[in-house]
């Protein structure tokens, strides 16, 4: 296998890894070569376009650490992380849709009682969030575990702050046996992902904005139901049709009301899908 030339290369690399035993690993290989391939062939890339791509690739490695994950957020900015949920995700239509995980759940968020506020310290203004978790056929789902997490005022998740050690706007609540649940929270803020690294700079040569719409996350877990992992966004933000990270779903708009106290009220309900019922 001598003298390989532009056209020859690709069928000599799948024919190298022809023995690949996993046969999914054997799909997602040959798939892969041959659209890297054909990538480099349709843009004609040149040897220094070549070394920035690995340059720009390095220092997503140099950023990413346990607390920042630049290769999730290029993946977010591509829009491959919301097309692997879109993909994965196909629900009969009266299920909540999901949508993007982000970088900034946390394991082991504080548990809470229903009622309670979540901020435990977090600025912004204080928000009550109410609503139920249903089943497709509107009956309650008793007992949902719900995993919140979200940004305060200034739009800095508690893992963005390196002098806070404690969870602030984030915690698990279950809800009730009529599948109601209620928690108080703070006023979800639009907010820029991390973008003082190489994905910020894509951003900026790409003629981006690095903005998110308000948001609050959730994780909602119930034995027999798919996890359903989604956001609610505020319907009044400007960032909703240009979502940095494309994860933003009509059916997960909801309102956010201005009470005479000065608080705020969002209601959504969710609704679940049976393990069994999941589409081909
Ligand atoms: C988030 O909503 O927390 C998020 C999602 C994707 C990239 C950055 C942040
Ligand atoms: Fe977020």
């Amino acid at each position: 296998m001598r003298n390989l030339n532009h056209e020859t290369i690709t069928e000599a690399v799948l024919e190298r890894q022809d023995k690949t035993a996993d046969p999914r690993l054997k799909q997602i290989m040959t798939s892969l070569v041959r659209h890297l391939h054909d990538f480099a062939r349709e843009v004609q890339l040149t040897e220094d376009e070549w070394f920035k791509g690995i340059e720009f690739l390095t220092r997503c490695g140099d950023i990413t650490d346990g607390k920042r994950q630049e290769f999730i957020l290029l993946s977010d900015v591509l829009g491959l992380s919301m097309l692997t949920v879109a993909m994965n995700n196909d629900k009969p239509a009266q299920c909540t849709e999901a949508t993007v995980f982000g970088p900034f759940h946390v394991q082991g968020a504080p548990d809470y009682e229903l009622g309670a506020d979540i901020s435990n310290g977090a600025r912004g203004i204080p928000c009550l969030v109410r609503g139920t978790v249903r089943d497709a056929n509107g009956a309650p789902v008793p007992h949902a575990r719900m995993d919140v997490w979200q940004s305060d005022e200034d739009g800095r998740y508690d893992v963005q702050y390196t002098d806070i050690d404690h969870a602030q706007a984030r915690g698990v609540l279950h809800a009730d046996a009529d599948g109601r649940y209620h928690f108080r929270s703070i006023l979800a803020v639009p907010y820029a992902i991390p973008d003082d690294g190489p994905v910020g700079d894509l951003l900026e040569a790409t003629g981006r904005h690095p903005w998110r719409p308000a948001h609050l996350h959730f994780m909602i877990e119930a034995p027999g139901y798919e996890t359903l992992i989604t956001h609610v966004f505020r319907s009044d933000d400007p960032y909703l049709d240009s979502d940095a990270v494309f994860g933003v779903r009509q059916s997960l708009i909801a309102e956010w009301k201005a009470q005479p106290d000065g608080s705020y009220l969002v209601e959504y309900d969710f609704v679940l899908n049976p393990v069994a019922a999941r589409m081909p």
